[in-house]
This record gives structure tokens, C-alpha cells and sequence, in this order.
């Protein structure tokens, strides 16, 4: 992926997209920085979380079923807020990241993260 950064967004920010790329209520894969994210776009909405369920270690979540304000891992279900990727009870989950919109360019705040499994 061609990493673009325009002045006026902020150096940790990554354009992964423009909008257009991005189909409504269809989630798509990127890596950014070697980090596996999906991002969704819900109702004029930008979401981005890690791709990888941390239940089977899948990375499998832009491929997920949206409901409500959740997405569902197609492996086995688990659901994860779109806002903040937590489990419904508030714990765990997913990592989410931060998006700018900033025109037709979709920007994501990804900080490279050491996995533990
Ligand atoms: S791998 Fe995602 S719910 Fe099992």
C-alpha cells in the first residue's frame, strides 16, 4: 500500500483509502505499518479495528456480519462495538483506531502493537 500523508493531518495518521473505496456496510481489509485492520463505513460512518479476532486469532473481522452498532467475526460470532471494538460486556475485544476524514481520504491512527499470544 502507497502510504500518503498531507500536511494537514497528523504524522500518526495513515491514508488507507479514499472514500469511494469504500463500500457502505461492507467491511475492507488494509494493513497499514504491518498492522491488519478493517475498516467499515456505516451510514456515513468510518470505523477501523484490528482484523484479528482475539477468540481464534482469525483475521477474519472485514469479513464480519454488521449488527447494529456491532460487527460479528464469521468464525464463531463473537460480536465487538464498532465504536470502540469491546465485547458486549464492555471488556476486551478488539483494538480500534482512530479515523480522519479528510476530504475523499480516509486516515487511521494504527500504533504498531506487540502481540503476546
Ligand atoms: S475466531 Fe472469531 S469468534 Fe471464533
Amino acid at each position: 500500500m502507497n502510504l500518503q500523508k498531507s500536511s494537514e493531518i497528523p504524522e500518526e495518521f495513515f491514508r488507507v483509502c479514499s472514500l469511494k473505496e469504500l463500500p457502505d456496510k461492507t467491511g475492507k481489509r488494509f494493513f497499514v505499518n504491518d498492522t491488519d485492520i478493517a475498516v467499515f463505513k456505516i451510514n456515513g460512518e468510518i470505523f477501523a479495528l484490528s482484523n484479528t479476532c482475539p477468540h481464534q486469532h482469525s483475521s477474519v473481522i472485514y469479513d464480519g456480519i454488521i449488527e447494529d452498532n456491532y460487527i460479528l467475526c464469521p468464525v464463531h460470532g463473537w460480536k465487538f462495538n464498532l465504536a470502540n471494538g469491546t465485547l458486549p460486556s464492555g471488556s476486551g475485544g478488539l483494538d480500534s483506531y482512530e479515523v480522519i476524514l479528510s476530504g475523499n481520504d480516509v486516515y487511521v491512527k494504527v500504533i504498531k502493537k506487540e502481540l503476546k499470544w
